[in-house]
């Protein structure tokens, strides 16, 4: 089933390539059918389904390509099929914002503010009717490279540097909404965030950011803010005041539900773009032509796109780019490695996470490519989480799992337990993550034509996602109520 309909998605890209689009609207019989929408949305991950269900809300009519099998994108949920025990291994947590208890309200999906219930004391057992990610363990840190214990630097103040950085970031208010920056952009926005920290002093801060804003890869060395968006001062507050998830660490429902909502007959699932053209067709409207699971060859004709996709051009084959949007997109010249998943069978002591560190690094940052820690899950018996972070995105996804499973085999060594081979029972790639500009675009003015590109091609063009705002679904979803939303619906209005 599946060779079956990528040889037929094979067949149309080299028909769409050796042919041209006026003959393919001729053919349209070819394929089953043609679906005429409001708006396309491409991509159903947060951004993209988000997007989806508000446009639904606004009476337009939509349809969402997705690649997966399922919708939610780096929300990803596992299920132990003996227990049923969930563990979200992509998004957790969300900030105490109305635009997050909105969404998950709509769909009546109950949400758990984890500073309102006592957790287990760590070297104690896990609570099961709590999320996974609750679980709070005994703290090791271990260089994962030879499994020597590492004595960090005590960082007394850590609590006051969080108040100060979020004083100090306060001045650039404006990340937490887009990239809409001032002109010129303030020298600090592209500074390395190791330059930043020192500055201002933030040294006893940085731990918890580093901790915190994983998948960021080596966080000193990245423009400050990228940082500063992923690690806001929402998030200083809501360590404190706490922080929001799926009552059973179930966070995948949303999608499940929204899905329902958007209804199955306007998401195609395993599907993919072949071909797009927005620019000159008979209809008007941007014509895109997909390969979709269920229904095989799809022509989608839609008076507007939402793009909710990591917009790098190797991701963006068969589209029909502008000038303007090839020119821009091909500045993303970095993205990390962040890969997660769980293992079983590891056979160390379930009270204690090592979490990977180095002895003479600044700040003891671990040495990248490497798995932040081993931590086990405690709802699910010998179940360890696996958060593997690189500067880029190159590794295979077969090399990451022979990379952990050494790491493993190194922390069982020094800590004395029978050297196994690890059990993977899921495993994902979130690559590329965080597509970035070098510091010398931002500062030329990047950002205000990633923003130039809404509404263009005449109205018709939309873009959300990380890439526009910030890895952060709490955001992200803020910026489509506040900024996308007004632009897709007024640009239609005025049409
Ligand atoms: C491990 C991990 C943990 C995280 N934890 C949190 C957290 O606790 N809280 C939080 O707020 N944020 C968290 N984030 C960040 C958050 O998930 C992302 O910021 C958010 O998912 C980005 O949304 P998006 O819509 O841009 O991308 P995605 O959610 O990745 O959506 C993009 C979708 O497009 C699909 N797609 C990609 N290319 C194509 C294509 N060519 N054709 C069709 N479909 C395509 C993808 O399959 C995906 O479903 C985490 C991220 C990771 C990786
Ligand atoms: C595209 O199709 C039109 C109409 O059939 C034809 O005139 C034109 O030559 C074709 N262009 C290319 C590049 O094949
Ligand atoms: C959507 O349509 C319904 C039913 O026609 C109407 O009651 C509602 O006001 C409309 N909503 C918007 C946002 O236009
Ligand atoms: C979450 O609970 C804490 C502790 O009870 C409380 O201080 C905080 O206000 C709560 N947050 C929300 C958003 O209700
Ligand atoms: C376990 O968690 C549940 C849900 O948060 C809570 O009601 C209960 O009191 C907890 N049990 C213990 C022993 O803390
Ligand atoms: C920097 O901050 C620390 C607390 O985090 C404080 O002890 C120290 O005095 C500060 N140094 C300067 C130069 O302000
Ligand atoms: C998690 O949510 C999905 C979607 O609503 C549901 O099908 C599934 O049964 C839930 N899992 C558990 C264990 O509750
Ligand atoms: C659209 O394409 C046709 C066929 O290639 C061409 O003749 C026509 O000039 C194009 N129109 C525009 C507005 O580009
Ligand atoms: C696990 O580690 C904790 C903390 O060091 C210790 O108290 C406990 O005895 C250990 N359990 C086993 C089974 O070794």
């Amino acid at each position: 089933m599946r060779s079956h309909l990528a040889l037929a998605g094979l067949g149309l890209a080299l028909l769409a390539s050796a042919k041209n689009w006026s003959i393919i609207e001729i053919n349209d019989g070819q394929w089953s059918d043609v679906l005429e929408r409001d708006v396309c949305v491409i991509g159903g991950g947060a951004s993209g389904v988000h997007a989806a269900v508000s446009l639904v809300d606004a009476n337009k009519t939509v349809v969402v390509v997705e690649r997966n099998n399922r919708l939610g994108g780096h929300t990803h949920t596992y299920t132990d099929p003996e227990t049923g025990a969930l563990v979200d291994i992509g998004v957790v947590v969300y900030q105490p914002k109305p635009v997050v208890t909105d969404f998950f309200g709509k769909f009546g999906v109950p949400l758990l503010n984890m500073s309102s219930v006592p957790w287990n004391v760590p070297g104690q057992p896990a609570n099961k009717s709590q999320p996974a990610a609750m679980y709070n363990t005994i703290r090791r840190d271990t260089d994962f490279r030879d499994g020597s214990e590492v004595v960090r630097e005590q960082q007394p103040d850590v609590v006051e540097a969080l108040a100060r950085f979020r004083q100090v970031v306060s001045q650039y208010d404006y990340v937490l909404h887009g990239y809409d920056l001032p002109d010129p952009v303030p020298e600090d926005l592209y500074t390395p965030f190791g330059a930043f920290v020192d500055k201002y002093n933030l040294t006893a801060a940085f731990s918890t950011i580093y901790q915190v804003g994983q998948g960021m890869g080596d966080m000193l060395h990245v423009p400050t803010i990228y940082v500063i968006k992923y690690f806001n001062a929402g998030d200083e507050q809501a360590l404190y005041e706490g922080y929001l998830t799926h009552v059973h660490g179930n966070n995948s429902e949303i999608y499940y539900k929204a899905g329902e909502y958007i209804k199955p007959s306007n998401v195609l699932l395993e599907s993919s773009v072949i071909s797009v053209n927005r620019k000159n067709t008979t209809s008007g409207r941007a014509e895109i032509l997909v390969s979709s699971r269920d229904t095989g060859l799809k022509l989608l004709q839609c008076s507007q796109v939402v793009l909710a996709i990591p917009p790098h051009l190797s991701n963006l084959r068969g589209w029909d780019l502008t000038p303007e949007e090839h020119a821009v997109f091909s500045e993303y010249i970095t993205s990390n490695g962040y890969w997660t998943g769980l293992v079983k069978n590891v056979g160390m002591n379930q009270t204690v996470s090592h979490y990977n560190a180095a002895a003479t690094s600044p700040y003891n940052i671990p040495v990248l490519p490497a798995l932040y820690a081993l931590a086990p899950v405690g709802t699910i018996e010998d179940a360890w989480w696996i958060k593997f972070s690189a500067n880029n995105p190159t590794l295979t996804d077969a090399q990451v799992q022979s990379y952990v499973a050494r790491q493993i085999n190194t922390l069982q060594k020094s800590v004395g337990v029978p050297v196994t081979e690890p059990e993977w029972l899921i495993f994902q790639s979130h690559n590329p993550f965080h597509l970035q500009v070098a510091p010398e675009a931002i500062k030329d003015g990047f950002y205000k034509k990633l923003n130039a590109l809404q509404g263009g091609l005449g109205g018709k063009m939309f873009y959300t996602g990380a890439a526009f705002h910030t890895h952060y679904s709490t955001l992200l979803w803020r910026f489509n109520k506040e900024v996308l939303l007004p632009k897709i619906l007024g640009g239609s209005a005025r049409r």
